[in-house]
Protein backbone atom coordinates (compact mmCIF):
# COMPACT_ATOMS: atom_id res chain seq x y z
CA UNK A 1 0.00 0.00 0.00
CA UNK A 2 1.65 3.37 -0.91
CA UNK A 3 2.32 5.66 1.70
CA UNK A 4 0.74 9.16 2.41
CA UNK A 5 2.32 11.94 3.33
CA UNK A 6 -0.09 12.25 6.14
CA UNK A 7 1.18 8.41 7.28
CA UNK A 8 4.97 9.28 7.09
CA UNK A 9 3.84 12.22 9.30
CA UNK A 10 2.01 10.24 11.80
CA UNK A 11 4.38 7.30 11.77
CA UNK A 12 5.26 6.73 15.92
CA UNK A 13 8.97 8.16 16.53
CA UNK A 14 9.56 4.40 18.41
CA UNK A 15 8.99 2.59 14.92
CA UNK A 16 12.17 0.88 14.59
CA UNK A 17 14.05 3.31 11.77
CA UNK A 18 13.99 2.32 8.28
CA UNK A 19 17.29 0.96 6.40
CA UNK A 20 19.15 3.97 4.76
CA UNK A 21 19.23 2.19 1.36
CA UNK A 22 16.11 1.78 0.98
CA UNK A 23 15.60 5.59 0.91
CA UNK A 24 14.99 6.10 -2.75
CA UNK A 25 12.68 3.01 -3.06
CA UNK A 26 10.69 4.65 -0.32
CA UNK A 27 10.28 8.36 -2.02
CA UNK A 28 9.17 5.95 -5.12
CA UNK A 29 6.19 5.16 -3.02
CA UNK A 30 4.62 8.63 -2.00
CA UNK A 31 2.30 9.70 -4.32
CA UNK A 32 3.51 13.19 -5.40
CA UNK A 33 6.55 14.69 -5.18
CA UNK A 34 7.31 17.47 -2.62
CA UNK A 35 6.03 20.89 -3.00
CA UNK A 36 3.75 22.25 -5.55
CA UNK A 37 2.88 22.07 -9.04
CA UNK A 38 2.58 25.11 -11.79
CA UNK A 39 -1.09 25.32 -11.83
CA UNK A 40 -1.47 24.40 -8.02
CA UNK A 41 0.95 27.59 -7.51
CA UNK A 42 -0.70 29.91 -9.82
CA UNK A 43 -4.55 28.82 -9.48
CA UNK A 44 -5.39 32.49 -8.31
CA UNK A 45 -8.91 31.28 -6.99
CA UNK A 46 -6.66 30.42 -4.11
CA UNK A 47 -4.88 33.14 -2.94
CA UNK A 48 -5.60 36.31 -6.05
CA UNK A 49 -2.43 37.48 -8.26
CA UNK A 50 1.19 36.21 -7.23
CA UNK A 51 3.79 37.96 -8.01
CA UNK A 52 7.36 36.58 -8.16
CA UNK A 53 8.28 36.70 -4.60
CA UNK A 54 5.63 35.28 -3.42
CA UNK A 55 6.94 32.22 -4.20
CA UNK A 56 10.23 29.99 -4.64
CA UNK A 57 11.60 26.84 -7.26
CA UNK A 58 12.49 24.22 -5.00
CA UNK A 59 15.94 22.50 -5.61
CA UNK A 60 16.19 19.57 -8.36
CA UNK A 61 19.63 16.92 -8.31
CA UNK A 62 22.76 18.76 -9.49
CA UNK A 63 24.46 16.18 -12.11
CA UNK A 64 26.25 18.72 -15.02
CA UNK A 65 28.42 21.77 -14.17
CA UNK A 66 26.84 25.38 -14.18
CA UNK A 67 28.78 26.34 -17.42
CA UNK A 68 26.99 23.49 -19.73
CA UNK A 69 23.33 24.67 -18.80
CA UNK A 70 21.97 26.29 -22.17
CA UNK A 71 20.10 29.53 -22.39
CA UNK A 72 19.19 29.26 -26.05
CA UNK A 73 16.03 29.98 -26.69
CA UNK A 74 13.16 31.60 -29.04
CA UNK A 75 12.45 35.18 -29.11
CA UNK A 76 9.92 34.90 -31.81
CA UNK A 77 8.72 32.10 -33.81
CA UNK A 78 11.50 32.25 -36.22
CA UNK A 79 14.57 34.12 -34.21
CA UNK A 80 16.46 32.64 -31.05
CA UNK A 81 19.05 33.82 -28.95
CA UNK A 82 21.82 32.57 -27.03
CA UNK A 83 20.43 34.49 -24.06
CA UNK A 84 17.16 35.30 -22.57
CA UNK A 85 17.94 38.63 -22.12
CA UNK A 86 16.36 41.89 -24.04
CA UNK A 87 16.09 45.74 -22.70
CA UNK A 88 13.29 47.68 -22.78
CA UNK A 89 12.22 50.22 -25.70
CA UNK A 90 12.81 53.02 -23.18
CA UNK A 91 14.86 56.12 -24.25
CA UNK A 92 16.58 56.20 -21.05
CA UNK A 93 17.72 53.01 -21.87
CA UNK A 94 18.12 51.51 -25.61
CA UNK A 95 19.75 54.25 -28.42
CA UNK A 96 22.14 52.01 -30.12
CA UNK A 97 24.84 51.64 -28.09
CA UNK A 98 22.51 49.37 -25.50
CA UNK A 99 21.17 47.44 -28.82
CA UNK A 100 24.94 47.04 -30.17
CA UNK A 101 26.41 45.59 -26.73
CA UNK A 102 23.10 43.85 -25.64
CA UNK A 103 23.20 41.94 -29.43
CA UNK A 104 27.20 41.37 -28.69
CA UNK A 105 26.10 39.54 -25.54
CA UNK A 106 23.32 37.04 -27.09
CA UNK A 107 20.42 38.87 -26.08
CA UNK A 108 18.70 41.94 -27.62
CA UNK A 109 18.19 45.89 -27.49
CA UNK A 110 15.15 47.18 -28.54
CA UNK A 111 15.50 50.68 -29.99
CA UNK A 112 12.74 52.95 -28.64
CA UNK A 113 10.53 55.41 -30.59
CA UNK A 114 10.65 58.68 -28.55
CA UNK A 115 12.20 60.43 -30.97
CA UNK A 116 11.58 60.87 -35.22
CA UNK A 117 11.66 58.23 -37.53
CA UNK A 118 14.88 59.40 -39.17
CA UNK A 119 17.06 59.33 -35.98
CA UNK A 120 15.34 55.47 -34.74
CA UNK A 121 16.30 54.34 -38.29
CA UNK A 122 19.77 55.45 -38.23
CA UNK A 123 20.23 53.93 -34.95
CA UNK A 124 18.89 50.55 -36.56
CA UNK A 125 21.35 51.15 -39.19
CA UNK A 126 24.02 51.84 -36.46
CA UNK A 127 23.35 48.08 -35.41
CA UNK A 128 23.10 46.67 -38.99
CA UNK A 129 26.67 48.20 -39.78
CA UNK A 130 28.05 47.70 -36.78
CA UNK A 131 31.29 45.68 -36.78
CA UNK A 132 32.88 44.45 -33.90
CA UNK A 133 35.27 46.79 -32.77
CA UNK A 134 34.94 49.04 -35.04
CA UNK A 135 33.67 52.64 -34.63
CA UNK A 136 31.67 53.48 -37.78
CA UNK A 137 30.35 56.91 -36.30
CA UNK A 138 33.39 58.42 -34.42
CA UNK A 139 32.89 62.44 -33.27
CA UNK A 140 35.13 63.88 -35.98
CA UNK A 141 36.49 67.60 -35.85
CA UNK A 142 37.92 70.08 -38.67
CA UNK A 143 40.98 71.63 -39.06
CA UNK A 144 39.30 74.91 -37.75
CA UNK A 145 37.90 73.98 -34.35
CA UNK A 146 39.64 75.44 -31.72
CA UNK A 147 41.58 73.89 -28.59
CA UNK A 148 38.48 75.23 -26.53
CA UNK A 149 36.03 73.58 -28.88
CA UNK A 150 37.84 70.08 -28.43
CA UNK A 151 38.22 70.58 -24.84
CA UNK A 152 34.29 70.91 -24.40
CA UNK A 153 33.77 68.32 -26.74
CA UNK A 154 36.13 66.25 -24.16
CA UNK A 155 33.75 67.14 -21.73
CA UNK A 156 30.73 66.60 -23.39
CA UNK A 157 31.64 62.57 -24.59
CA UNK A 158 34.05 61.55 -21.77
CA UNK A 159 36.78 60.96 -24.20
CA UNK A 160 40.03 62.71 -25.87
CA UNK A 161 41.01 61.44 -29.02
CA UNK A 162 39.04 62.66 -32.28
CA UNK A 163 40.29 62.37 -36.24
CA UNK A 164 40.80 65.56 -37.70
CA UNK A 165 39.59 64.96 -41.41
CA UNK A 166 39.49 68.25 -44.07
CA UNK A 167 36.01 68.97 -44.02
CA UNK A 168 35.29 67.72 -40.12
CA UNK A 169 33.20 64.78 -41.05
CA UNK A 170 33.29 61.17 -41.38
CA UNK A 171 34.75 60.29 -45.24
CA UNK A 172 36.84 62.96 -45.97
CA UNK A 173 40.92 63.11 -46.25
CA UNK A 174 41.73 62.56 -42.49
CA UNK A 175 44.95 65.31 -41.72
CA UNK A 176 45.85 64.41 -37.90
CA UNK A 177 44.67 62.96 -34.67
CA UNK A 178 44.10 65.06 -31.06
CA UNK A 179 44.10 63.67 -28.14
CA UNK A 180 43.41 64.72 -24.84
CA UNK A 181 47.38 65.00 -24.27
CA UNK A 182 47.60 67.42 -27.09
CA UNK A 183 45.05 70.14 -25.29
CA UNK A 184 45.37 69.46 -21.60
CA UNK A 185 48.00 71.89 -20.67
CA UNK A 186 47.20 74.25 -23.78
CA UNK A 187 46.41 77.40 -22.77
CA UNK A 188 45.20 80.02 -25.88
CA UNK A 189 41.74 78.13 -26.39
CA UNK A 190 41.47 80.12 -29.78
CA UNK A 191 44.20 78.72 -31.39
CA UNK A 192 43.08 75.83 -33.99
CA UNK A 193 43.46 72.46 -33.22
CA UNK A 194 46.00 71.77 -36.37
CA UNK A 195 48.56 73.87 -33.81
CA UNK A 196 48.48 71.12 -31.18
CA UNK A 197 47.29 67.69 -33.14
CA UNK A 198 49.26 64.55 -34.05
CA UNK A 199 50.41 64.22 -37.95
CA UNK A 200 52.11 61.21 -37.82
CA UNK A 201 49.63 59.04 -38.20
CA UNK A 202 49.58 54.76 -37.91
CA UNK A 203 46.76 54.18 -40.32
CA UNK A 204 45.12 50.60 -41.62
CA UNK A 205 43.08 50.23 -44.65
CA UNK A 206 39.43 49.82 -44.88
CA UNK A 207 38.66 46.00 -44.77
CA UNK A 208 41.37 44.45 -42.45
CA UNK A 209 40.04 41.87 -40.23
CA UNK A 210 39.65 42.81 -36.59
CA UNK A 211 42.47 40.76 -35.29
CA UNK A 212 45.00 42.22 -37.50
CA UNK A 213 43.63 46.02 -36.59
CA UNK A 214 44.08 45.22 -33.15
CA UNK A 215 47.37 44.34 -33.81
CA UNK A 216 48.62 47.15 -35.16
CA UNK A 217 47.04 49.12 -32.21
CA UNK A 218 48.99 47.23 -29.79
CA UNK A 219 52.34 47.65 -31.88
CA UNK A 220 51.64 51.47 -32.34
CA UNK A 221 51.45 52.69 -28.65
CA UNK A 222 48.94 55.27 -29.72
CA UNK A 223 45.19 54.91 -28.24
CA UNK A 224 43.80 55.05 -31.60
CA UNK A 225 43.67 53.51 -35.16
CA UNK A 226 41.63 55.65 -38.09
CA UNK A 227 40.65 53.02 -40.95
CA UNK A 228 41.06 55.08 -44.19
CA UNK A 229 40.18 54.13 -47.63
CA UNK A 230 42.20 54.14 -50.45
CA UNK A 231 41.88 57.85 -51.10
CA UNK A 232 42.69 58.36 -47.37
CA UNK A 233 39.67 59.35 -46.24
CA UNK A 234 38.14 58.53 -42.54
CA UNK A 235 36.35 55.39 -42.91
CA UNK A 236 35.92 54.53 -38.78
CA UNK A 237 38.30 54.33 -36.06
CA UNK A 238 39.34 51.67 -33.34
CA UNK A 239 40.17 52.33 -29.94
CA UNK A 240 42.62 51.07 -27.59
CA UNK A 241 40.43 51.49 -24.67
CA UNK A 242 37.84 49.30 -26.16
CA UNK A 243 40.53 46.59 -27.09
CA UNK A 244 39.30 44.03 -24.54
CA UNK A 245 35.85 44.48 -25.34
CA UNK A 246 36.07 44.07 -29.20
CA UNK A 247 37.96 40.47 -28.68
CA UNK A 248 35.31 37.74 -28.76
CA UNK A 249 31.75 37.61 -28.49
CA UNK A 250 30.85 33.93 -29.51
CA UNK A 251 27.14 34.25 -28.53
CA UNK A 252 26.18 37.24 -30.61
CA UNK A 253 22.74 37.40 -31.71
CA UNK A 254 23.00 36.85 -35.46
CA UNK A 255 20.70 35.74 -38.62
CA UNK A 256 21.79 32.51 -39.83
CA UNK A 257 24.00 33.13 -42.51
CA UNK A 258 24.40 36.87 -42.00
CA UNK A 259 27.35 38.63 -40.32
CA UNK A 260 24.84 41.72 -39.36
CA UNK A 261 23.89 41.79 -35.62
CA UNK A 262 19.91 41.59 -35.02
CA UNK A 263 18.06 44.93 -34.66
CA UNK A 264 14.66 45.05 -33.05
CA UNK A 265 13.02 48.62 -32.70
CA UNK A 266 9.60 49.44 -31.34
CA UNK A 267 6.69 51.52 -32.60
CA UNK A 268 3.54 52.49 -31.82
CA UNK A 269 -0.04 51.36 -33.57
CA UNK A 270 -1.27 54.81 -35.22
CA UNK A 271 -1.39 55.38 -38.94
CA UNK A 272 1.98 57.46 -39.25
CA UNK A 273 3.76 54.17 -37.87
CA UNK A 274 3.08 52.78 -40.80
CA UNK A 275 5.36 55.69 -42.29
CA UNK A 276 8.40 55.02 -39.58
CA UNK A 277 8.44 51.32 -40.40
CA UNK A 278 9.28 51.83 -43.89
CA UNK A 279 12.32 53.60 -43.00
CA UNK A 280 12.74 51.41 -40.22
CA UNK A 281 12.29 48.12 -43.00
CA UNK A 282 14.73 49.80 -45.72
CA UNK A 283 17.52 50.40 -42.73
CA UNK A 284 17.56 46.86 -42.03
CA UNK A 285 15.07 45.88 -38.76
CA UNK A 286 14.71 42.56 -38.06
CA UNK A 287 11.98 42.13 -35.49
CA UNK A 288 9.62 45.06 -34.53
CA UNK A 289 7.58 45.17 -31.49
CA UNK A 290 4.29 47.19 -31.19
CA UNK A 291 5.00 48.97 -28.03
CA UNK A 292 1.27 49.54 -26.39
CA UNK A 293 0.43 49.20 -22.47
CA UNK A 294 -2.50 47.52 -23.44
CA UNK A 295 -2.27 45.94 -26.90
CA UNK A 296 -5.57 44.11 -27.10
CA UNK A 297 -7.05 47.11 -29.46
CA UNK A 298 -8.46 47.19 -32.88
CA UNK A 299 -5.33 49.57 -34.08
CA UNK A 300 -2.68 46.79 -33.09
CA UNK A 301 -4.86 43.96 -34.65
CA UNK A 302 -4.70 46.43 -37.97
CA UNK A 303 -1.32 47.28 -37.75
CA UNK A 304 -0.35 43.17 -37.32
CA UNK A 305 -2.39 42.51 -40.57
CA UNK A 306 -0.59 45.26 -42.31
CA UNK A 307 2.75 44.36 -40.93
CA UNK A 308 1.87 40.91 -42.41
CA UNK A 309 0.55 41.54 -45.25
CA UNK A 310 3.70 44.44 -46.37
CA UNK A 311 6.69 42.93 -44.91
CA UNK A 312 6.21 38.62 -44.56
CA UNK A 313 10.14 38.83 -43.35
CA UNK A 314 9.74 40.91 -40.27
CA UNK A 315 9.18 39.14 -37.24
CA UNK A 316 6.26 40.86 -34.97
CA UNK A 317 5.82 40.95 -31.74
CA UNK A 318 2.52 42.24 -29.75
CA UNK A 319 1.43 43.41 -26.51
CA UNK A 320 1.56 44.03 -23.99
CA UNK A 321 -0.63 41.70 -22.42
CA UNK A 322 -1.88 39.90 -19.51
CA UNK A 323 -4.91 37.64 -20.04
CA UNK A 324 -5.32 34.73 -22.50
CA UNK A 325 -8.33 36.36 -24.15
CA UNK A 326 -6.03 39.20 -25.00
CA UNK A 327 -3.14 37.36 -26.26
CA UNK A 328 -5.42 35.08 -28.22
CA UNK A 329 -6.89 38.27 -30.15
CA UNK A 330 -3.32 39.17 -30.89
CA UNK A 331 -1.98 35.31 -31.71
CA UNK A 332 -5.10 34.93 -34.13
CA UNK A 333 -4.22 38.55 -36.06
CA UNK A 334 -1.00 36.68 -36.74
CA UNK A 335 2.28 38.14 -34.16
CA UNK A 336 5.34 36.17 -34.05
CA UNK A 337 5.85 36.48 -30.46
CA UNK A 338 4.25 38.62 -27.74
CA UNK A 339 4.96 40.65 -24.87
CA UNK A 340 3.71 40.33 -20.96
CA UNK A 341 3.08 42.56 -18.40
CA UNK A 342 0.80 45.54 -17.11
CA UNK A 343 2.04 47.54 -14.22
CA UNK A 344 4.55 45.73 -13.11
CA UNK A 345 7.57 48.35 -14.14
CA UNK A 346 9.67 49.51 -11.80
CA UNK A 347 8.90 53.23 -13.11
CA UNK A 348 5.00 52.18 -13.64
CA UNK A 349 1.65 53.79 -11.79
CA UNK A 350 -0.86 52.27 -14.08
CA UNK A 351 -2.01 49.93 -12.05
CA UNK A 352 -2.40 52.71 -9.15
CA UNK A 353 -3.96 54.91 -11.38
CA UNK A 354 -6.14 52.68 -14.07
CA UNK A 355 -6.94 49.74 -11.68
CA UNK A 356 -5.98 48.15 -14.50
CA UNK A 357 -3.28 45.18 -14.90
CA UNK A 358 -2.12 42.03 -13.36
CA UNK A 359 0.72 40.86 -10.93
CA UNK A 360 3.60 39.71 -13.22
CA UNK A 361 3.64 35.69 -12.13
CA UNK A 362 0.09 35.60 -12.91
CA UNK A 363 0.41 37.32 -16.39
CA UNK A 364 3.22 35.02 -17.59
CA UNK A 365 2.02 31.89 -16.56
CA UNK A 366 -1.62 32.38 -17.90
CA UNK A 367 -0.31 34.07 -21.47
CA UNK A 368 2.65 32.00 -21.93
CA UNK A 369 1.03 28.56 -21.28
CA UNK A 370 -1.59 29.54 -24.06
CA UNK A 371 0.43 31.21 -25.82
CA UNK A 372 2.70 27.92 -26.04
CA UNK A 373 0.37 26.08 -27.84
CA UNK A 374 0.25 27.79 -30.78
CA UNK A 375 4.29 27.76 -30.56
CA UNK A 376 4.38 31.51 -29.96
CA UNK A 377 7.25 32.58 -27.52
CA UNK A 378 6.60 35.13 -24.84
CA UNK A 379 8.63 38.04 -23.36
CA UNK A 380 8.41 38.49 -19.34
CA UNK A 381 8.26 42.25 -19.58
CA UNK A 382 8.90 44.10 -16.46
CA UNK A 383 9.37 44.11 -12.53
CA UNK A 384 12.83 42.12 -13.08
CA UNK A 385 14.82 43.40 -9.94
CA UNK A 386 17.22 40.15 -9.76
CA UNK A 387 18.62 36.91 -11.47
CA UNK A 388 16.20 34.93 -9.10
CA UNK A 389 13.17 37.17 -10.87
CA UNK A 390 14.50 36.25 -14.28
CA UNK A 391 14.49 32.39 -13.24
CA UNK A 392 10.94 32.81 -12.37
CA UNK A 393 9.77 34.45 -15.28
CA UNK A 394 11.13 31.87 -16.96
CA UNK A 395 9.84 29.25 -15.18
CA UNK A 396 6.48 30.09 -15.76
CA UNK A 397 7.07 29.68 -19.39
CA UNK A 398 8.49 33.32 -21.10
CA UNK A 399 11.26 32.66 -23.46
CA UNK A 400 13.07 35.72 -22.47
CA UNK A 401 12.72 38.39 -20.24
CA UNK A 402 12.65 42.23 -20.81
CA UNK A 403 14.78 44.63 -18.46
CA UNK A 404 14.32 48.67 -18.03
CA UNK A 405 15.47 49.67 -14.80
CA UNK A 406 17.96 47.42 -14.48
CA UNK A 407 20.01 48.22 -17.09
CA UNK A 408 19.04 52.30 -17.38
CA UNK A 409 22.16 52.40 -14.82
CA UNK A 410 24.88 50.86 -17.17
CA UNK A 411 27.60 52.21 -19.53
CA UNK A 412 25.64 51.79 -22.56
CA UNK A 413 22.31 53.56 -22.12
CA UNK A 414 21.46 56.66 -23.02
CA UNK A 415 22.69 60.28 -21.03
CA UNK A 416 25.16 61.03 -18.36
CA UNK A 417 26.02 60.11 -15.21
CA UNK A 418 25.56 62.13 -12.31
CA UNK A 419 25.98 62.55 -8.77
CA UNK A 420 22.82 62.35 -6.11
CA UNK A 421 21.84 64.70 -3.62
CA UNK A 422 23.61 61.84 -1.58
CA UNK A 423 26.58 61.13 -3.15
CA UNK A 424 25.53 58.37 -5.34
CA UNK A 425 26.99 57.75 -8.97
CA UNK A 426 23.31 57.67 -11.28
CA UNK A 427 21.46 58.27 -14.61
CA UNK A 428 17.89 59.27 -15.29
CA UNK A 429 15.46 56.45 -15.79
CA UNK A 430 11.65 57.21 -16.39
CA UNK A 431 8.79 55.71 -17.09
CA UNK A 432 7.51 56.11 -21.46
CA UNK A 433 4.10 57.17 -19.85
CA UNK A 434 5.69 59.98 -17.06
CA UNK A 435 4.53 63.33 -17.81
CA UNK A 436 8.39 63.86 -18.66
CA UNK A 437 8.25 61.45 -21.18
CA UNK A 438 5.09 62.37 -22.62
CA UNK A 439 5.71 65.88 -22.86
CA UNK A 440 9.15 65.73 -24.54
CA UNK A 441 7.59 63.43 -26.94
CA UNK A 442 4.41 65.89 -27.54
CA UNK A 443 7.23 68.73 -27.86
CA UNK A 444 9.17 66.44 -30.19
CA UNK A 445 12.13 66.78 -28.08
CA UNK A 446 12.89 63.19 -28.66
CA UNK A 447 15.40 61.58 -26.20
CA UNK A 448 17.93 63.08 -24.06
CA UNK A 449 20.61 61.89 -26.59
CA UNK A 450 19.26 62.35 -30.00
CA UNK A 451 18.25 65.25 -31.82
CA UNK A 452 14.99 64.42 -32.81
CA UNK A 453 13.09 66.75 -35.49
CA UNK A 454 9.40 65.68 -34.78
CA UNK A 455 7.90 63.43 -32.03
CA UNK A 456 7.71 59.85 -31.52
CA UNK A 457 5.05 58.04 -31.17
CA UNK A 458 2.45 56.73 -28.73
CA UNK A 459 2.54 54.19 -26.19
CA UNK A 460 -0.27 55.18 -24.16
CA UNK A 461 -3.42 56.73 -25.68
CA UNK A 462 -3.63 59.17 -23.50
CA UNK A 463 -0.89 60.70 -25.70
CA UNK A 464 -2.49 62.27 -28.03
CA UNK A 465 -5.34 64.26 -25.59
CA UNK A 466 -5.18 67.65 -24.21
CA UNK A 467 -4.45 66.35 -20.67
CA UNK A 468 -1.83 63.86 -19.86
CA UNK A 469 -2.82 61.22 -17.47
CA UNK A 470 0.68 60.02 -15.87
CA UNK A 471 1.12 56.14 -15.87
CA UNK A 472 4.90 56.18 -15.05
CA UNK A 473 7.25 58.27 -13.09
CA UNK A 474 10.87 59.55 -13.81
CA UNK A 475 13.81 59.44 -11.61
CA UNK A 476 17.30 57.95 -11.50
CA UNK A 477 19.34 54.76 -10.65
CA UNK A 478 22.58 53.30 -9.49
CA UNK A 479 25.38 53.25 -11.75
CA UNK A 480 26.00 49.77 -12.68
CA UNK A 481 29.02 49.67 -14.91
CA UNK A 482 28.95 48.47 -18.04
CA UNK A 483 26.43 45.78 -19.74
CA UNK A 484 29.72 43.71 -21.04
CA UNK A 485 30.08 42.71 -17.34
CA UNK A 486 26.14 42.92 -16.03
CA UNK A 487 24.93 40.86 -18.40
CA UNK A 488 27.73 37.70 -18.10
CA UNK A 489 26.77 37.93 -14.29
CA UNK A 490 23.35 37.63 -15.25
CA UNK A 491 24.08 34.68 -17.43
CA UNK A 492 26.42 33.09 -14.68
CA UNK A 493 23.52 33.65 -12.06
CA UNK A 494 20.54 31.56 -14.58
CA UNK A 495 22.66 29.28 -15.10
CA UNK A 496 24.03 28.23 -11.17
CA UNK A 497 20.30 28.36 -10.76
CA UNK A 498 18.98 26.03 -13.36
CA UNK A 499 21.98 24.04 -12.26
CA UNK A 500 20.09 23.87 -8.60
CA UNK A 501 16.99 23.23 -9.97
CA UNK A 502 18.60 20.01 -11.99
CA UNK A 503 17.86 21.15 -15.60
CA UNK A 504 20.54 21.79 -18.29
CA UNK A 505 18.66 24.19 -20.75
CA UNK A 506 15.60 26.57 -20.91
CA UNK A 507 13.94 24.54 -22.93
CA UNK A 508 14.32 21.51 -20.06
CA UNK A 509 13.09 24.24 -17.65
CA UNK A 510 10.02 24.96 -19.21
CA UNK A 511 9.32 21.22 -20.17
CA UNK A 512 9.86 20.15 -16.78
CA UNK A 513 7.72 22.66 -15.07
CA UNK A 514 4.80 21.89 -17.55
CA UNK A 515 5.29 17.99 -16.28
CA UNK A 516 5.14 19.03 -12.81
CA UNK A 517 8.36 17.96 -12.06
CA UNK A 518 9.69 21.23 -11.34
CA UNK A 519 8.31 22.24 -7.91
CA UNK A 520 7.43 25.40 -6.62
CA UNK A 521 6.28 26.57 -3.03
CA UNK A 522 4.13 29.52 -1.99
CA UNK A 523 6.29 31.96 0.42
CA UNK A 524 4.63 33.37 3.83
CA UNK A 525 5.60 37.11 4.12
CA UNK A 526 8.14 35.89 7.02
CA UNK A 527 9.12 33.69 4.33
CA UNK A 528 10.40 35.90 2.32
CA UNK A 529 11.71 38.09 4.87
CA UNK A 530 13.64 34.93 6.06
CA UNK A 531 15.29 34.31 2.24
CA UNK A 532 16.60 38.02 2.93
CA UNK A 533 19.51 39.62 4.57
CA UNK A 534 18.21 39.51 7.70
CA UNK A 535 19.56 40.10 11.76
CA UNK A 536 23.05 41.77 10.29
CA UNK A 537 24.36 45.14 12.01
CA UNK A 538 25.48 46.26 8.76
CA UNK A 539 26.37 44.86 5.45
CA UNK A 540 27.88 45.53 1.76
CA UNK A 541 25.61 44.00 -1.12
CA UNK A 542 28.10 43.48 -3.59
CA UNK A 543 26.78 40.64 -6.55
CA UNK A 544 29.79 39.81 -8.66
CA UNK A 545 33.20 41.10 -9.46
P1 LIG B 1 11.41 47.51 -15.33
O1 LIG B 1 12.38 46.56 -15.93
O2 LIG B 1 10.77 46.96 -14.09
O3 LIG B 1 11.99 48.87 -15.09
O4 LIG B 1 10.21 47.66 -16.38
C1 LIG B 1 10.41 48.02 -17.72
C2 LIG B 1 9.10 47.96 -18.46
O5 LIG B 1 8.15 48.88 -17.88
C3 LIG B 1 9.13 48.38 -19.90
O6 LIG B 1 9.66 47.40 -20.75
C4 LIG B 1 7.67 48.70 -20.19
O7 LIG B 1 6.90 47.57 -20.49
C5 LIG B 1 7.18 49.23 -18.86
N1 LIG B 1 7.05 50.69 -18.86
C6 LIG B 1 7.86 51.61 -19.41
N2 LIG B 1 7.43 52.85 -19.13
C7 LIG B 1 6.32 52.71 -18.40
C8 LIG B 1 5.40 53.65 -17.81
O8 LIG B 1 5.56 54.86 -17.87
N3 LIG B 1 4.33 53.10 -17.18
C9 LIG B 1 4.13 51.77 -17.09
N4 LIG B 1 4.98 50.85 -17.58
C10 LIG B 1 6.07 51.33 -18.24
Amino acid sequence: MPITNGDAMNEPTSTKALDCSAAMDVLAQYPDRDGIDVQTLLDSKNHGGLTYNDFLVLPGYIGFPASEVSMETPVTKRISLKTPFLSSPMDTVTEHSMAIYMALLGGLGVIHHNCSAEDQAEMVRKVKRYENGFILDPVVISPRTTVGEAKQLKEKWGFGGFPVTENGTLRSKLVGIVTSRDIQFHADLDDPVTSVMSVDLVTARTGITLQDANGILSKSKKGKLPIVDEGGNLVSLLSRSDLMKNLHYPLASKLPHSKQLISAAAIGTRPEDKARLQKLVDAGLDIVILDSSQGNSVFQIEMIKHIKERYPELDVIGGNVVTREQAAALIAAGVDGLRIGMGSGSACITQEVMAVGRPQAASVYNVASFAAKFGVPCIADGGIQNVGHIVKGLALGATTVMMGGLLAGTTESPGQYFVSREGQLVKAYRGMGSIDAMEDKKAGAGSKNSKASNAGTARYFSEGDRLLVAQGVSGSVLDRGSVTKFIPYLMAGVQHSLQDIGVKSLHELRQNVVHGKVRFELRTVSAQAEGNVHGLHSFDKKLYS
